[in-house]
């Protein structure tokens, strides 16, 4: 067992053993069943007043110790989740073109300099994949003064990436392509290098599928949005990750990018307030069947949620197409909402816990894979998680 698998095991072993604390959504059903077996946890969470939730979200661990809740699992998630750096502390990004975020310019900047100390002598070509508007290409040009090609499927991205660097006359040219049922295998020669900066889901996978045949002399992938994939179930990419029998439902992968909801206050209120609705829709659709089942109230417009909670009870019910009891206190029936609401953010606090456990493993798993098949993988964090908390990074090499 080499050491990405022996961590794979481990990992998902400590994952079986909490399964409990995030498995389940406290959105669909309180008491959560795990609040039985961690009572301490229970009332240390159900304690935390509606104006501190958000404070412990952001850093539930410190919170946890502090109460001295988990005492065992703090070292433990530290095991699970530490990584080496690939880069040096600080990396100077250079001046920024016009028109790139200033978040994804250092993002690009920490990214090309993992890849240039990689020293990645064998690629004469480099292809960016699931490109956008090519700035990783375009950057990775100007370091290694190799040609690029862009793979992108929004073929407006291509048309104006292509004005562009025929006005700069930079040799980085965009292809309109669906990575995922084009054949592009022989885009993938023995000399070229692939980066991929935030290719959501299935769009790495299906690279790491085609490096199976294909091997490209260079990959380094920057994952995130493990929950883009095609049905519900997520099955491991690796067998070492299939041998684990760990599984995940789509609810769960999307937990490793639950802290990328960086929003404005605005934003948070309104968030609160549809779910206060929500859950308060919900308890009343419990009531009128009593069935103490969770009733998703599927899409709903923004304007509902800034209108009464009467009419949004009123017109959700109706496209659900289910009873509302026959008489309301309205009043009460919103506060029952809002007191939910509490309730089921401080309980969620259990899963925050294991959203980077959880991508660690998502990410082992496509390293284990590249390893299967024949790859010298280097792997860590490419840039601090202040600017972006997707920084898993593999760097893979063709043995
Ligand atoms: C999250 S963006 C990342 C863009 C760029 N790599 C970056 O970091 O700025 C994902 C990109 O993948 C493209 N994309 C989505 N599905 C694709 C597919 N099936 N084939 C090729 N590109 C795809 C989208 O249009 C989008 O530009």
């Amino acid at each position: 067992m080499n050491s990405t698998t022996q961590r794979l095991h481990e990992t998902a072993a400590f994952l079986h053993a909490y399964r409990p604390l995030w498995e389940q959504r406290p959105f669909v059903c309180v008491p959560v069943p795990w609040e039985t077996e961690w009572p301490k946890l229970s009332a240390v969470l159900r304690e935390i007043p509606d104006d501190k939730i958000e404070k412990v979200e952001a850093n539930p661990l410190a919170f946890l110790k502090e109460n001295g809740a988990l005492p065992t699992l703090s070292s433990a998630l530290f095991h699970h989740t530490k990584m080496m750096s690939l880069t040096e502390n600080s990396v100077t990004a250079g001046p920024r073109p016009s028109g790139v975020d200033h978040r994804k310019w250092q993002q690009i900047a920490y990214f090309t300099s993992a890849v240039l100390r990689s020293a990645c002598v064998d690629v004469n070509r480099w292809v960016d994949w699931c490109a956008g508007k090519g700035h990783l290409g375009v950057a990775m040009h100007r370091h290694t003064g190799r040609p690029v090609h862009c793979l992108e499927l929004n073929m407006h991205l291509v048309h104006r990436g292509n004005v562009r660097m025929a006005a700069e006359q930079c040799p980085v040219t965009f292809y309109t392509a669906n990575v995922l049922k084009d054949d592009i295998s022989a885009t993938l020669t023995a000399e070229t290098g692939v980066v991929a900066l935030h290719a959501c889901g299935q769009l790495n996978t299906r690279l790491f599928e085609l490096a199976t045949h294909c091997a490209p002399a260079f990959m380094a992938v920057v994952p995130c949005c493990y929950q883009r994939i095609d049905g519900m179930h997520f099955s491991p990419v690796s067998s070492a990750g299939k041998q684990t029998g760990l599984t995940f439902t789509r609810h769960q992968l999307r937990l490793p990018a639950l802290d990328e909801v960086k929003s404005t206050q605005h934003r948070r209120a309104f968030r609160k307030r549809e779910m206060a609705f929500r859950l308060g829709l919900d308890l009343l659709l419990r009531e009128s069947s009593g069935a103490d089942e969770y009733t998703p109230a599927g899409k709903i417009a923004p304007a509902m949620i800034r209108g009464s909670f009467e009419s949004f009870c009123r017109a959700a019910s109706e496209s659900v197409q289910r009873e509302l009891p026959s008489r309301v206190n309205w009043r009460q029936a919103e506060k029952n909402g809002w007191e939910r609401r509490h309730l089921v953010s401080a309980l969620s606090i259990s899963r925050q816990l294991f959203r980077r456990p959880i991508e660690v493993w998502l990410f082992l798993d496509r390293v284990a894979h590249l390893e299967e098949i024949g790859f010298t993988v280097n792997y860590g964090e490419f840039c601090p998680s202040q600017i972006t908390p997707r920084n898993l990074m593999l760097l893979a090499r063709r043995s």
